[in-house]
């Protein structure tokens, strides 16, 4: 996987920005749509705060995006502090113009009955738009990529997912407690993330280094769900130099 190693994270988030900017312009040039899949959790935190300076400096629109992120937590209501909504909007969506509806996430409150059909209905929804141009993605400390944790298949579908512990343990601080922490979570399946044209995976800091250096150098194994992205064609790591320590 080639993997871009930068002194920090603000300038390899600024690095992703631009891509992400170019793909929105080219797509507007054009008279089409940007479908870009997105992620939640710290790492990509600078890439949107940099995306909100080239709306506001740089009059880069985002009439013609249309997004889908990689996950939700299970059950989770939308208003709540912890909900991926909440953070996307907060994060991105209300600080520029891209239309209301043409955001998408897996919805935290679908009846566990009605779950399946809604997982199918939004892996749809992703190819009646014509597939993702670009999905970013960052790792869990356990290799995870959305929430699709270890043991996870290359060809897994859209689906709710038991967290690992090492998961929920790093969410704790976000819900004061581990107990408080969801058990389940709605992601998009490895299966649906292959099918981007295009994705590129951001990790930061020490704790990232180890599993970073078995996706991109280990072998291929759903120990690992990261390393699956050694199979695609036009997948990169962006990453800073502290996750670079254990690359050999
Ligand atoms: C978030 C997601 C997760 C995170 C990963 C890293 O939508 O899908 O896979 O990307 O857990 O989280 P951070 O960036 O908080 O270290």
């Amino acid at each position: 996987i080639p993997t871009n190693i930068y002194a920090d994270s603000e300038e390899a988030s600024k690095a992703v920005a631009r891509e992400i900017a170019n793909l929105i312009r080219q797509k507007a040039k054009d008279g089409k749509q940007a479908i870009l899949g997105l992620a939640t959790g710290s790492s990509p935190k600078k890439v949107y705060a940099e995306l909100i300076r080239m709306h506001r400096e740089e009059g880069l629109s985002f009439k013609n995006v249309v997004s889908f992120n990689l996950d939700e937590y299970y059950p989770m209501e939308a208003d709540a502090v912890q909900s991926y909504i909440r953070f996307m909007r907060e994060q991105l969506f209300d600080h520029v113009d891209i239309p209301a509806g043409n955001f998408h996430l897996p919805d935290g409150t679908v009846p566990i009955e009605k779950l399946a059909e809604f997982c199918r209905d939004y892996e749809q929804r992703i190819e009646n738009y014509g597939g993702l141009d670009f999905q970013l993605l960052g790792i869990g400390r356990n290799g995870h990529i959305g929430f699709n944790e270890p043991g996870s298949l290359v060809n897994s579908r859209t689906r709710l997912m038991t967290l690992d512990l090492t998961t929920r343990i790093d969410a704790t601080g976000d819900f004061g407690g581990l107990s408080k922490v969801p058990k389940k979570a709605v992601t998009l399946g490895i299966g649906k993330i292959m099918e981007a044209k295009r994705i590129v995976l951001l990790a930061w800091g020490e704790h990232k280094a180890e599993n970073v250096a078995r996706a991109v150098e280990g072998s291929v194994t759903s120990d690992v769900p990261a390393s699956y992205l050694q199979l695609h064609p036009n997948a990169s790591f962006i990453i800073d130099v502290a996750a670079a320590a254990q690359l050999i």
